[in-house]
């Protein structure tokens, strides 16, 4: 991995005026046709409701709602009530009130105390970067924190900020609740696939969560900029929260770029590089980049969740009766490392997994 500097001090440094450095500059951002929104809730990304699927009346219905927006959209907002709470299911509203305050408190540190946690060299973990393989890359506009929240044994706490004092004690407690939510919408999937739920619950037992928090501050040629490249997610589901009000996130559809909107207490779901791979296409990853603005701070947490690392990730046996498998077959593990040696580039590390 290549150090870069921090985004967040380079645009504190630029005024409105000035340049941003070429290492930034994305003429394609600007080239690519943007959609716009009508308002018309039928062309608008499916919103999948958490209490319905779990109502005994309303399941069944919900749960086909739920299938029609992972076979044409991929993408889906996942509304979840607090009432879950009672139920212990679902994202409790204090947890997410926490979890956003201890972001925008540790972002607003000076730079030093931020790089308390920054990453070490050949690590993932902790304050800066990912993705950058070579000094020629172009660079996103964004600063992170990564962190491995599940399986526990595996968790580097070292790498978990103490400031906040808060900080570790809100991204346990959300890590936690998101990877339930997470593993029970995944069983929800796989049951409309016709997979067992017992072998959903197998691949999932001691699965893999990490959490990527992204801040990306306001930029002063923001059209030339991109939060985040093009890409797919590599592991089985994403559950992503938009922090602020401060819309960013695009998706693929239809040759166009697709702005989702922030919904308020909602997460945004979507399909990931291996449970593509699982369903054997049935289920496709979307791609999806996030844009800048010139004015407003923006911040989103991506939870990804996978199975443990020595389950196989390959075409599930059920797919592959009647169809070619199309993906190679690879233990989660060695995938994962993979991808971490790539940069992110569309849907194109998912391709080299294809037979
Ligand atoms: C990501 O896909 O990594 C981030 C998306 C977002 O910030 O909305
Ligand atoms: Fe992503």
């Amino acid at each position: 991995p290549v150090e870069v500097e921090s985004v967040q001090a380079l645009a504190a440094s630029l005024t409105t005026s000035d340049h941003i450095p070429t290492r930034y500059s994305r003429p394609e951002a600007e080239s690519e046709p943007v959609m716009i929104i009508t308002g018309d809730a039928e062309d608008d990304i499916p919103v999948i409701d958490f209490h319905k699927l779990l109502d005994p009346e309303l399941s069944d219905a919900e749960s086909s709602k739920l299938d029609l927006a992972c076979q044409n959209w991929g993408f889906f907002q996942f509304a979840v009530s607090s009432k879950m709470q009672l139920i212990n299911h679902g994202v409790s509203e204090e947890v997410i009130q926490k979890m956003m305050l201890v972001i925008e408190e540790f972002f607003k540190l000076p730079l030093d105390e931020k790089m308390l946690v920054k990453q070490r060299p050949g690590q993932l973990e902790g304050y800066g970067q990912m993705f950058v393989i070579s000094e020629e890359q172009k660079l996103d506009w964004a600063d992170i924190l990564y962190f491995c929240t599940s399986p526990l044994h595996l968790r580097k706490n070292g790498f978990w900020p103490t400031k906040p004092s808060t900080f570790r004690d809100a991204l346990d407690k959300y890590s936690m609740e998101v990877k339930k939510l997470s593993n029970c919408l995944l069983g929800f999937m796989a049951k409309n696939l016709g997979l067992a739920p017992a072998e959903m619950a197998r691949m999932l037992e001691n699965g893999t969560q990490y959490v990527r928090i992204n801040c990306y501050p306001p930029c002063p040629e923001d059209k030339k900029v991109l939060g985040v490249s093009p890409h797919s997610d590599a592991s089985f589901l994403t559950l992503l929260l938009q922090v602020n009000d401060v819309q960013g996130l695009q998706i693929r559809r239809n040759d166009k770029w697709f702005p989702v909107k922030p919904l308020p207490g909602a997460f945004v779901a979507n399909i990931a590089d291996a449970f593509e791979i699982l369903s054997n296409g049935k289920y496709k990853s979307i791609e999806h980049r996030a844009v800048t603005n010139t004015e407003k701070e923006r911040f989103s947490i991506a939870a990804f969740h996978g199975p443990n690392f020595n389950a196989i990730i390959g075409p599930h046996s059920e797919f592959v009766l009647e169809d070619e498998p199309l993906y190679k077959s690879l233990d989660y593990e060695s995938y994962m490392k993979l991808r971490y040696a790539s940069k992110l580039d569309g849907k194109n590390f998912l391709g080299r997994m294809k037979l």
